[in-house]
């Protein structure tokens, strides 16, 4: 996780961005631009780029991230769009659009880029190079914004440098963004929802769907307000989750990491050799086979809180909070 990678940026042109999607396919890192802002993007299909991705921005927890695609008919492979959905999609995709819509059953993006939920945010970009990018990987690219966690979001590939340099493999240098602030997020899995104001202005959603877009209550998570787009976003088991636990009751299920002590009961390894890159891409899909065995609790063995570790653990500890 400390390796330092030779960055390299290199101007978008025809040639680049088959090399950059070529580094994508290897499991890489292509920082690239959209009309918004620049993104980190990873391949969204496999669950171990989606975990350096993580590791490179520092992120203390797996907020879920949004799949950047081709269009309409690459979108409906991955989610449901009701009639709203589609009216949206027609009149603002490509753009500064980002809908959360139901994800298909056979969604191909890791459970690890959608945080364990069972909804997808999807947008379109229109910025010319995001598009040859997108057309030429020709899978789902995830990409939250290329900056540290904490930092402001990049706008040009130099704000990009300063962040990530050493971090990821590749940053794809169009110029500035012209939008400058991200997407907005409107959820679509009953009334629509404004998660997250941004590039499109409310008032223009409004008109297409020719209804308000509801606004969430401020979610209050202990005394800190949370963040729009965090609203619903935990995956909950339904199992209770233990936590730190060195060895598992005869009811429960086992969610080892590193050497695990013989059980009888259903058990899973997030990695056996103790990798945090491995664990964090299998955590939500391992949660979420152990839930459906039916058990009581799930009990889950300590993992470090290093690199990807803290919000592995992060994840966890919600898992095993008590249900409201
Ligand atoms: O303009 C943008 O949207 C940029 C460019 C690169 O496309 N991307 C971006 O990503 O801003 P990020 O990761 O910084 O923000 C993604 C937001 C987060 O607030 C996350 O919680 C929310 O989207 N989100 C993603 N999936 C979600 C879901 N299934 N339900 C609710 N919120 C979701
Ligand atoms: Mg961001």
């Amino acid at each position: 996780m400390t390796v330092e990678l030779a960055t390299r940026v290199l101007p978008a042109d025809p040639a680049t961005i088959e090399t950059a999607s070529a580094c994508l396919e290897a499991g890489g890192l292509v920082a690239f631009p959209t009309e918004t802002v620049y993104g980190l993007g990873a391949d969204a299909t496999q669950g171990e780029a989606v975990a350096r991705l993580y590791a490179a921005k520092g992120r203390p927890a797996f907020n879920p991230l949004i799949s950047h695609v081709t269009g309409l008919v690459a979108a409906r492979k991955l989610a449901r769009l009701d009639a709203d959905a589609e009216r949206l999609a027609q009149a603002f995709w490509p753009g500064p659009l980002t809908l959360v819509l139901p994800k298909q059953p056979d969604c191909p993006v890791s459970d690890l880029a959608t945080a364990g939920l069972d909804s997808i945010a999807l947008r379109v970009p229109a910025q010319r190079t995001a598009r040859a990018l997108l057309e030429a990987f020709g899978k789902p690219v995830v990409a939250p914004s290329a900056n540290r966690s904490g930092h402001v979001s990049p706008t040009d590939a130099g704000h990009v440098l300063a962040d990530l340099r050493g971090r990821i493999d590749l940053i794809l240098d169009d110029g500035p963004c012209p939008v400058g602030v991200e997407s907005t997020i409107v959820a679509l899995l009953g009334e629509p929802t404004l998660l997250r104001p941004g590039g499109l202005p409310r008032g223009d959603i409004e008109r297409v769907l020719v209804r308000p877009l509801r606004t969430p209550e401020r979610a209050v998570d202990g005394d800190a307000p949370l963040a729009p787009g965090m609203l619903a976003s935990h995956y909950a088991p339904r199992a209770k989750v233990r936590l730190n636990a060195e060895r598992p009751h005869a009811d429960e299920a086992l969610l080892a990491f590193g050497p695990a002590p013989a059980f009888a009961g259903p058990v899973l390894n997030l990695s056996p050799n103790g990798d945090l890159v491995e664990a964090a891409a299998k955590l939500f899909s391992y949660l979420r086979r152990l839930d459906a065995a039916g058990v009581a609790a799930i009990a889950v063995m300590p993992v470090p809180n290093e690199g990807l570790g803290e919000a592995i653990n992060d994840r966890l500890a919600r898992a095993a909070a008590p249900k409201a």
